[in-house]
């Protein structure tokens, strides 16, 4: 049996050493923390996307005591984004958090059901999204988009 190996790459680096435009992007996201409707699980998620032409906007994960009725930051934020400027692509997305101890020092990743988002934006748009996972000792810098984290994903293509 053949395998494949499914690589991803992801930059390591601190906060200091992003550009000036991705600092912007990711200190609002780490802003939008403030906003977390998170009563349940005390987890204050912040997302901020850059769109084409240098819009910033943000969002944070929204719950509810139905818990599957709530949302996470990254969804708040792309939908937002998406029904406000629906021709701008999204072109940098960063993700931030924090709970009753502070900023998290490692980079907080999108769960699965915002990979999936992030993916149908990318094809949406027809451009790859740079995703910034924000910690405060470290941050993950992804240039390539999605497909470095959600390797083998169904979109619209298998519809066809
Ligand atoms: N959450 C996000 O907003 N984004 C993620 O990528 C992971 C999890 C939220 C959902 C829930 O409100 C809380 O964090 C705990 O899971």
């Amino acid at each position: 049996m053949k395998e494949m190996i499914l690589q991803s790459k992801v930059k390591v680096c601190v906060y200091d050493e992003l550009s000036v435009a991705d600092k912007e992007v990711v200190d609002a996201a780490r802003k939008a923390t403030s906003g977390s409707y998170a009563v349940y699980s005390h987890f204050n998620v912040g997302a901020a996307a850059r769109l084409a032409g240098g819009i910033i906007v943000s969002g944070s994960n929204q719950e509810n005591a139905a818990y599957p009725s709530g949302i996470c930051a990254e969804r708040t934020t792309l939908f937002w984004a998406n029904s406000q400027y629906p021709d701008k692509p999204v072109e940098t997305l960063a993700i931030a958090a924090k709970t009753e101890q502070g900023e998290l020092s490692v980079p907080i990743p999108p769960c699965g059901a915002c990979r999936q988002v992030i993916l149908e934006t990318e094809k949406r748009f027809g451009n790859a999204i740079r995703i910034i996972l924000y910690g405060a000792k470290q941050c993950y810098v992804v240039e390539e988009g999605i497909k470095a984290l959600l390797p083998l994903s169904f979109d619209s293509g298998f519809l066809e």
